[in-house]
């Protein structure tokens, strides 16, 4: 897969800009603050329809406009689109894929994947276990499109959920079928995150070895607040109902829902020792580009071609001989790498430098 041009008007600090990528390593230097990151957040907001630093859309349109508008073409086996894309203040958001409104936004999924690098990736191992059961839930996203209005049905049942206990007028009634909507839409979150954690443990071990240098175990424990596992898949919804049920009494009290998947804690194990707390700064980094090599290498087999690569400012936080092991571990698709110093940068690729508004 690959970015053939991209076009921004308005984008953050581009306030007009055409760039042409390399279908190979695109390395793109510049001083902090140039507009690195911003560029590689367009690409990626062009193909997942959404900002890899988690914000709102409006954070990406330009200070002194009202709108913002991308436009590029991505190539992929299933031919090319011309993606076309509307951010303002004021409108809804606008879309086109080929000229025409996609049925349904995964639609665009099926032209183009990326997979980033973030400096904040160590987060993942490092911080609270959100961050984990988001990656599982990314991940199941860019293998599976039809997961994200699973997700979105997930959010909703338990939002809702927890309006009714918030409202004061509980009926057991009403609990009841907010209870099922629950159970029935965690047990379909269930089953893919499930298999992106599959996916991903698949292939991070030998992912964590290529770039530690040794073999070394690496492992996932699912902590659930309800007694769901990642084995079995039968029973899932009966077990998560049974479970607000029970919890009938509490979740009035706090008047929120506090058994489901959306409280389970994923914790990552290396060499049998929890990565959060036990793991060295390295290490953990380690694991966290372990990881998003898994999911690049499940994603390269369920799209059948490895998807587009967004390296942000990764090389430069790890020493010479895991940056080199990093990569070696890269597979030959199109990359794009921001660095503030080019010699962190371990690739061959085309150069870009990038000043404010400029990428040349
Ligand atoms: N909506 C916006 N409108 C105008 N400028 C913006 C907007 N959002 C961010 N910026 C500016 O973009 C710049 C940051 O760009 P970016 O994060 O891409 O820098 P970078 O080159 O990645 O720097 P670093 O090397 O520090 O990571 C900041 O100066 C910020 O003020
Ligand atoms: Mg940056």
């Amino acid at each position: 897969m690959r970015l053939g041009w991209i076009d921004l008007l308005h984008f953050r600090s581009y306030d007009r800009m055409r760039f042409e990528p390399a279908d190979g390593v695109n390395v793109l230097v510049g001083p902090n603050g140039a507009g690195k990151t911003n560029l590689l957040e367009s690409i990626g907001y062009l193909a997942t329809l959404r900002s890899f630093r988690g914000v709102a859309d409006e954070v990406l349109i330009a200070d002194d406009a009202d709108e913002a508008v991308l436009r590029g073409e991505v190539t992929s086996q299933r031919g090319s689109a011309l993606v076309e894309l509307e951010i303002s203040r004021s409108r809804r958001r606008r879309v086109l894929i080929n000229g025409s409104k996609p049925g349904r936004t995964t639609d665009l999924r099926s032209y183009v994947r990326v997979v980033a690098f973030l400096p904040d990736d160590i987060d993942m191992v490092k911080r609270g276990p959100a961050l984990r059961r988001g990656l599982f839930d990314d991940a199941a996203v860019q293998l599976w499109p039809a997961a994200a209005a699973e997700q979105r049905d997930y959010e909703r049942a338990v939002a809702q959920r927890n309006a009714l206990l918030r409202s004061g007028r509980v009926d057991r009634f009403t609990l009841q079928v907010w209870n099922d909507r629950v159970a029935h839409a965690g047990a379909k979150l269930m089953q893919r995150r499930r298999a992106a954690a599959e996916a991903l443990m698949r292939h991070a071990p030998a992912t964590y070895a290529a770039i530690a240098g040794r073999e070394t175990p690496v492992e996932l424990e699912y902590r659930s607040t309800w007694g769901g596992d990642l084995s079995d898949e039968d029973d899932t919804a009966d077990l998560l109902a049974e479970a607000l049920e029970a919890s009938e009494g509490v979740d009035r009290e706090r008047r929120q829902t506090t058994v489901g998947p959306h409280r389970d804690e994923p914790r990552f194990l290396v060499a049998g020792r929890g990565a959060r707390d036990s793991a060295s700064q390295g290490e953990q980094r380690t694991l966290a580009l372990s990881l998003r090599l898994a999911e690049l290498r499940a994603v390269a087999e369920v799209a059948g071609e490895p998807p587009i690569l967004l390296l942000d400012d990764v090389f430069s936080e790890l020493d010479a001989g895991r940056a080199k092991a990093l990569a070696a571990a890269l597979p030959g698709t199109q990359t794009f790498v921001t660095t503030a110093r080019v010699e962190d940068v371990p690739l061959e690729g085309r150069r870009w430098d990038v000043t404010s508004g400029k990428v040349d």
